[in-house]
């Protein structure tokens, strides 16, 4: 025991970037994490206090959610948005919030499958209901047939499947918000390079919250805005989550993203604190220009099959299906998100 013990203690410390003898600055216990940009160390019991702290800050200090809301959250069974779920049902009774999970099985093969396992897992542990729609059983595809028929990249269709599912379980439902687990190292590289290659509009979608419409389109935010990647690991760690350790069979990590990853790493391991204090800017910078309001208002119109948002008579994803699978299958994935809701009851 001793010795799993000690193991787990020296790996924790050595991914918290603080040394064997450091103090926690609050109590005095050993620390696990350094946290540089607050210029604080850390134990187990006070990291996780400031890891929900921080995620109940930001639903607060962005306006992500009020009291009495609903949100959807999107588990995929990786640390972030296991973290994401963890950490969002401990501040659900403070904030008032109700918290309904849901994760998509897409058919990436063993993936997937270890995917859904580790979400249930971690679903029974949390003691929550996560609903679960299954690609397969709904559309009659996974993705990587979606993809191979449409000759699309797999990612390319995933995103565009994801992004329907929630939406659409989220106006099913009638949930207030839906939340995913995108934190700041998956959204300052991309906002950065969306400012470098000059698209200055893609980079303020980033924002912590983009603004929905009743019935149509649901809102959409991002409680671990203001938290790093390593800080989410640790994290679930320390809470003895479960989570998914391989990465999808189809990421790909190189090309410019790869360079801009690392280079905001560096750069924020020699200044700590510049990558927050960049997404704090671009999230102003959201607010006074009402970027997300603009999208919706101005650029949508209503799919002629399922009636949800698109820029032309038919979704994205009607017309993915449509032209793969013969028929659209907007209006299937609504009744079946219906029925899984009806069927947990
Ligand atoms: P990714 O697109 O894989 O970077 O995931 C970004 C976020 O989307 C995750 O943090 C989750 O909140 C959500 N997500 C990804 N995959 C799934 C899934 N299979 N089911 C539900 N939510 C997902
Ligand atoms: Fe969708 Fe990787 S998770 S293709
Ligand atoms: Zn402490
Ligand atoms: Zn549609």
């Amino acid at each position: 025991m001793r010795m799993v013990m000690r193991s787990r203690f020296t790996r924790l410390g050595r991914l918290g970037e603080v040394s064997t003898v450091a103090k926690c600055s609050k109590c005095g216990s050993k620390a696990v994490i350094k946290i540089p940009y607050a210029r604080m160390n850390l134990c187990e019991m006070h990291f996780i206090e400031y890891f929900e702290g921080r995620v109940a800050t930001t639903v607060k200090k962005y306006d992500l959610l009020k009291e009495g809301e609903s949100v959807l959250v999107a588990v995929s069974g990786g640390k972030d948005s296991v973290a994401l779920l963890s950490a969002l049902t401990a501040v659900a009774p403070e904030l008032r919030l109700k918290v309904m999970p849901l994760h998509i099985h897409l058919g990436l093969g063993e993936y997937s499958d270890e995917s859904l396992r580790v979400t249930k897992e971690v679903s029974r542990k949390l003691g929550v209901n996560t609903f679960i729609l299954s690609l397969e059983e709904v559309v009659g595809a996974t993705i990587p047939e979606l993809s191979a028929k449409s000759s699309r990249p797999p990612c390319a269709v995933c995103g565009l499947v994801k992004r329907y599912v929630l939406n659409a379980a989220a106006i099913e439902w009638g949930v207030d918000a839906v939340a995913t687990g995108h934190h700041i190292d998956d959204l300052a590289p991309y906002a950065l390079k969306n400012i470098l290659l000059g698209d200055m509009g893609a980079a303020l979608k980033l924002a912590p919250v983009t603004t929905g419409e009743e019935g149509y389109l649901a809102r959409r935010v991002r409680p671990l805005y203001e938290v790093t990647e390593r800080e989410c690991l640790i994290y679930a760690i320390i809470k003895g989550l479960p989570f998914v350790k391989t990465l999808c069979p189809n990421v790909f990590l190189g090309g410019m993203d790869a360079l801009i990853r690392r280079f905001l790493y560096e750069l924020d391991l020699r200044h700590p604190g510049v990558k927050l204090r960049f997404m704090r800017s671009l999230a102003r910078m959201a607010t006074r220009y009402g970027v997300s309001q603009a999208r919706t208002q101005a650029e949508l119109t209503r799919c002629k099959y399922c009636g949800l948002p698109s820029r032309s008579d038919v979704c994205g994803f009607c017309r993915l299906t449509e032209r793969v699978l013969g028929s659209p299958a907007g209006p299937m994935v609504r009744e079946a998100l219906k029925d899984v809701r009806a069927s947990s009851h």
